[in-house]
């Protein structure tokens, strides 16, 4: 069963992990770290912000790879998540800015992208720690539910409820949202010597229930992470309280 901490709120959740990965900076100043956008990680940034303004966590000799990325949205885009990280972490800490990766959802050639993306992240020895959030629908990075899943870093089609819950940052238009993105594959985050998987919030218990004590099934890609040898969840009690129902 994959080893699961309840805290008693989102903002608790979000201090424990900051704690958590300034710790693991400590120990191991050269972290390949796997980062999440979305709003989920929004708290966790900023708590690691302060740690690193406090003098607690040091990012000069990490790297990172986001997890994900909108294809065909122009650099610079306010809703890329090259702009979302910019404004949440990276413009906040002294990561190395040429040890910041995420997919070039710009590239003319996404798949082209999408496999020289995936190689850099073997080039760096793989991830350290792979933080992931969890979709409504059990995606994991935007690797949606199907019959199967890529296994490495691909170009993938969004669903519509996932181009609607990422439509706050194209105008509240989930027209506006790009169809497609470039994200990690399963296979990629499942190769992470850890993996942390955060969820906050009542919206996510169903899905968090499923995906913990349900079936491994493609269908509810989180769900594979109860393959992984040392995969944690972190949860707020809202998150959490399906959990002890589920059958
Ligand atoms: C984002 C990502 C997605 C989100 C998921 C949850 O980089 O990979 O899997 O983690 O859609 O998003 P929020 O946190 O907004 O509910």
């Amino acid at each position: 069963m994959i080893h699961t901490v309840i805290h008693s709120s989102a903002r608790d959740v979000a201090e424990a992990v900051a704690l958590f990965l300034a710790e693991c900076l400590q120990e191991d100043p050269g972290l390949v770290l796997g980062l999440p956008t979305g709003r989920t990680p929004v708290p966790m940034y900023r708590a690691l912000v302060r740690l690193h303004r406090q003098g607690h966590a040091d990012f000069s000799s990490a790297t990172t790879f986001n997890l994900d990325e909108f294809v065909g949205l122009p650099a610079g885009h306010p809703g890329s998540y090259r702009a979302f990280m910019q404004r949440h972490l990276f413009a906040h800490v002294n990561l190395n800015s040429a040890q910041t990766h995420l997919p070039h959802g710009g590239a003319a050639n996404p798949r082209a992208e999408a496999a020289r993306y995936d190689a850099a992240i073997g080039a760096a020895g793989g991830l350290d720690i792979a933080i992931l959030g969890i979709g409504a629908n059990g995606h994991i990075g935007f690797n949606e539910p199907a019959a199967s899943l890529p296994a490495r870093t691909n170009v993938v089609a969004l669903r519509p409820g996932t181009r609607a819950a990422n439509a706050a940052a194209f105008g509240g238009r989930a027209s506006r949202v790009p169809v497609r993105a470039i994200s990690m594959g399963v296979g990629t985050i499942l190769s992470a010597r850890h993996v942390l998987l955060l969820a906050t919030g009542a919206d996510k218990a169903d899905i968090v229930a499923k995906a913990l004590r349900g079936p491994v099934t493609t269908r509810v890609p989180a769900s594979l992470l109860q393959l992984h040898p040392r995969a944690a969840v972190v949860l707020d009690r809202a998150a959490a309280k399906k959990l002890t129902s589920y059958c």
